[in-house]
């Protein structure tokens, strides 16, 4: 079977060419930290700050809006991250869920073979080859020193439950959201009466013990899924409903605000596919090291729902009771990573402009996603009475959206800092607000700005939010 090549353009430009950009922004201004930084860090685990945290929140609203409130087919569910160890035998994670890892002979640095410069073409049999090291001229990219042969390593985190720690006490940190809704499928399916096809929703945190973790907060050792199982009826409806998933899923950044041209959908290859699944695709973005994974839509056929109910003795058939027939459902999956998203909106959102001579930086994210929603800044920060009528209007507006103040800095540089940080709206109180009572409302994109009465901002701001949402 040939691959059909990715779709979309190659040669579309990242939305930022170097990473440092994002990274050092999200630092200064409290998107992202390092994990333990007083510490040294720990690699691979960040620490979201109070605008990364706003954002990401927003990211997961969005995503349970689109998949859960907006839809009468899906439900949600937070199901427990530690699990019963046999989830994980079933599932096959145990047994399959490692990547190929080579060791440097002189460095003694680890990496994922198939990450290696010169590794792009193997194949997944290669992958296990023991001679693949020599038939390639693979070499330590540190030192250029010799790598040992792949052995595969498995990618869950473990622990130990209770006092006592041997065998029998572990437990593993869940490498992905999914098997709980597996496990819970009888549990909603009976509690909620939905009638198949039907989803389950889950967002929350997921572990792997990733090999070369890296790109900021790309690849991280402990991270956050938004994964919806569908259940449908066998064979063609499972694959109908994948051919739906899929463009809606991609559609959903792009409604979002992801330039349509930096995404593309890559199928996995036949020795790409991951244990479970029957088919796979991957909706990519460009990022600036290259088209990478945002999120897969699988077609897991009856694997998991089978191997469960076999290995547990339950019963996880459904019984349809227009056709009277008891099936096992197959699932189409739609999973995506949370910071990811995150991750991609914010560098999608990135770009620096010249405004009358001098740079600006503007976080054009859309208004949804936007850590704050409305500043509200003080022409005057010395008139007591102007700084006391700022206050009471962000306390009006912060009953419904996130709304800060700040009188840090003259007018022009508040701006600058809340177009840097993606702040939508800035509404600014002056020596003529407290006589005509009105304000002027500042758009970041356009930079226009209009004079709205005190008692009609919140409305304005509202009615903007209402006219950008998806
Ligand atoms: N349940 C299927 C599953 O977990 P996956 O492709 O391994 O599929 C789904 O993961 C999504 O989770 C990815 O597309 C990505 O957005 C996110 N993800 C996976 N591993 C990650 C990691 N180490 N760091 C950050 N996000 C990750």
């Amino acid at each position: 079977m040939t691959t059909p090549p990715p779709s979309g353009s190659d040669d579309v430009l990242p939305a930022v060419a170097n990473l440092d950009t994002i990274v050092s922004l999200s630092k200064r201004r409290g998107f992202v930290f390092p994990s333990s930084e007083i510490y040294g860090g720990i690699n691979a685990v960040w620490d979201y700050g109070p605008l990364g945290v706003e954002l990401k929140n927003n990211v997961k609203r969005a995503w349970w809006r689109a998949m859960v409130q907006d839809r009468t087919d899906i439900v949600g569910l937070d199901a427990g991250i530690l699990m019963h160890p046999q989830v994980w035998v079933t599932s096959g994670h145990v047994g399959s869920f490692s990547d190929p890892l080579v060791e440097c002979g002189t460095c003694r640095r680890r990496y994922r073979l198939d990450e290696l410069p010169g590794a792009e073409e193997l194949t997944a049999t290669d992958l296990l080859d023991a001679t693949v090291v020599e038939r390639f001229g693979l070499s330590c990219p540190n030192d250029g020193g010799p790598l040992s042969a792949p052995r595969r390593f498995n990618l869950m985190f473990q622990t130990h439950m209770g006092p006592v720690q041997d065998e029998g006490s572990i437990v593993y940190f869940r490498p992905e959201t999914a098997q709980g809704s597996y496990v819970n499928f009888k549990n909603v399916q009976q509690s909620s009466r939905k009638k198949v096809p039907f989803g389950i929703a889950q967002i929350g945190k997921s572990f792997r013990n990733e090999i070369s973790p890296g790109n900021f907060v790309f690849r991280m050792r402990e991270f956050e899924q938004m994964e919806m199982q569908y259940f449908v009826r066998p064979g063609d409806p499972a694959a109908a409903a994948f051919e739906e998933w899929l463009p809606r899923r991609r559609a959903w950044y792009e409604a979002y605000g992801v330039t349509p041209a930096r995404l593309r959908t890559r199928e996995h290859r036949p020795d790409e596919l991951a244990h479970y699944a029957k088919k796979a695709v991957d909706v990519e973005y460009r990022f600036p090291f290259g088209w990478k994974e945002l999120e897969g839509v699988h077609n897991r056929g009856d694997f998991d729902l089978s191997r469960h109910a076999e290995a547990s003795g339950e019963n996880l058939e459904y019984f349809d009771p227009a056709t009277e027939e008891h099936f096992v459902p197959w699932i189409v999956e739609t999973a995506a990573g949370a910071d990811r998203a995150a991750f991609t909106f914010l560098i999608d959102a990135y770009r620096e402009e010249e405004v009358r001579g001098e740079k600006r930086v503007v976080l054009g994210l859309h208004p949804e996603l936007a850590p704050y929603k409305v500043a509200v800044l003080p022409l005057l920060k010395k008139r007591p009475e102007i700084v006391e009528l700022c206050h009471r209007l962000r306390t009006d507006l912060a009953r419904d959206v996130m709304a800060v103040y700040d009188d840090s800095a003259a007018i022009g540089k508040l701006y600058r800092r809340q177009d840097e940080i993606g702040t939508p709206w800035c509404v600014t109180v002056d020596v003529d607000s407290l006589e005509d009572g009105a304000v002027t409302v500042r758009d970041r994109d356009s930079m226009t700005q209009e004079r709205i009465s005190i008692a009609g901002v919140k409305r304005a701001i509202l009615d903007r939010m209402e006219a950008a949402r998806p």
